[in-house]
């Protein structure tokens, strides 16, 4: 079984009698409210999806991983996971405190508070999303969240498990063993925040021929305002999954994380979890993580080639953009077809979106009746979408 990031998978969920006692000290310790960002942040460290991270960055990981993509203690790791505050917040505060971290009233964790910054964010945006533009989504919720960050380890005490999504909420010592327990040595993770279409089936049913399963991880933690909602593309995952691939080869559980939409960075963060998850192999295909035009079409491909493989650990498959092409008859990619791009069926996301709101399938080609269907009745509900 791989290791998982930095060799270790990290828990940092309290179990009693220790969660008992903090609970009993947790109420008089000063607290922040934090949002769905944070709280998402929270259970991927608490689960170990961040291992090696115990806590939010302190100041030296967090330069670290600004200037290098690597720790301080020189582990790979190639976007900051803060605790970000407004100064007013922050001003009572002092390192060596512990921390109460609320959500809904209700105490989630403690912090162990080891360190106060003020970051430079208009550097950490060019480092990380290569760019300050705030149009860009990553940008603005930089900028949108406080401007003081908090670091040091956490520990949960009221885990907030979520009722959505059961039984895909599979932690990775979950996977793990699940992997482990079906015999699959190498298992390949794709990662999405889309509804499946016909050339995410083809890269994964490609990865599919050389491993021995997949795990099909799509994030449900924040994302963009225009988004699919995950409550569709799960429905959407489980009619293709129920449709066209083999049950004993594909396992789907979701990422509680948020996406950050940084390109090339947030791959290699994105194989990273997936190898905590007991993952071996990646699929990183055309502007993965992207948005809009900040990154070229292969930047995330070639980000991975600037460090050894060993220091990422787990194997990134990268994939060319694909397409069918009508001489050919199948799907390809400027790697397998020798035809011209007008021979090729492609369609914008904004002529898909058009398509399924007038109710229309759009081609074969392009999607999976199943998936259409699934996306065109969320779109009647007018909430949904
Ligand atoms: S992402 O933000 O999660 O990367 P998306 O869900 O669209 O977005 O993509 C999931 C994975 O499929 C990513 O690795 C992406 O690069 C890849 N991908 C998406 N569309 C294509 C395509 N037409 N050809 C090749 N790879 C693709």
């Amino acid at each position: 079984m791989i290791q998982p990031h930095g060799g270790k998978l990290i828990n940092r969920i309290l179990e009693a009698p220790a969660r008992q006692a903090a609970l009993a000290t947790a109420a008089s310790l000063p607290s922040l409210d934090i949002d769905a960002w944070t709280l998402s942040d929270i259970e991927m460290i608490a689960i170990g999806g961040f291992s090696p991270l115990e806590g939010f960055m302190n100041q030296k990981d967090y330069t670290s991983v600004i200037d290098k993509m690597r720790l301080s203690n020189g582990l790979v790791w190639s976007i900051p996971v803060t605790l970000q505050v407004t100064p007013d917040q922050a001003k009572s505060l002092k390192p060596g405190q512990e921390v109460a971290l609320k959500s809904g009233g209700a105490i989630v964790a403690v912090l162990q508070l080891e360190d106060i910054y003020t970051p430079d964010k208009s550097r950490e945006a060019q480092q990380v999303f290569r760019t300050t533009d705030e149009t860009h989504p990553g940008v603005k919720r930089l900028n949108a969240a406080g401007s003081t960050y908090l670091g040091g380890k956490i520990s949960v005490l009221n885990r907030t498990k979520a009722s959505t999504f059961l039984p895909y909420r599979l932690d990775p010592a979950e996977t793990r063993k699940l992997f482990e327990e079906r015999g699959w040595k190498r298992v390949v993770a794709f990662q999405t925040r889309n509804p499946i279409h016909r050339a995410h089936e083809y890269i994964q049913k490609c990865a599919l021929e050389i491993c021995d399963a997949m795990l099909l991880h799509p994030i449900v933690g924040e994302t963009k305002g225009d988004d699919v909602p995950a409550s569709v593309r799960m429905k959407s995952y489980e009619v293709l999954l129920a449709n066209y691939y083999p049950k004993e080869r594909v396992m789907l559980a979701v990422n509680p994380a948020s996406m950050r939409y940084a390109g090339p960075r947030e791959a290699i963060f994105h194989a990273l979890i997936r190898k905590n998850y007991g993952c071996t192999h990646f699929i990183v295909g055309r502007d993965h993580a992207g948005v809009g035009k900040f990154y070229g079409t292969y930047d995330a491909q070639k980000l991975f080639e600037d460090f050894p493989a060993e220091d990422i650990g787990i194997m990134p498959l990268p994939f060319e953009n694909t397409s069918f092409c009508t001489v050919c008859g199948s799907m390809v990619s400027a790697k397998t077809c020798p035809h011209s791009s007008d021979r090729h069926v492609s369609l914008s996301g904004t002529k898909v979106r058009e398509l399924l709101l007038a109710g229309q399938l759009p081609p074969p080609e392009v999607s999976r009746k199943e998936v259409a269907e699934v996306l065109i009745e969320a779109m009647r509900q007018p909430t949904a979408v």
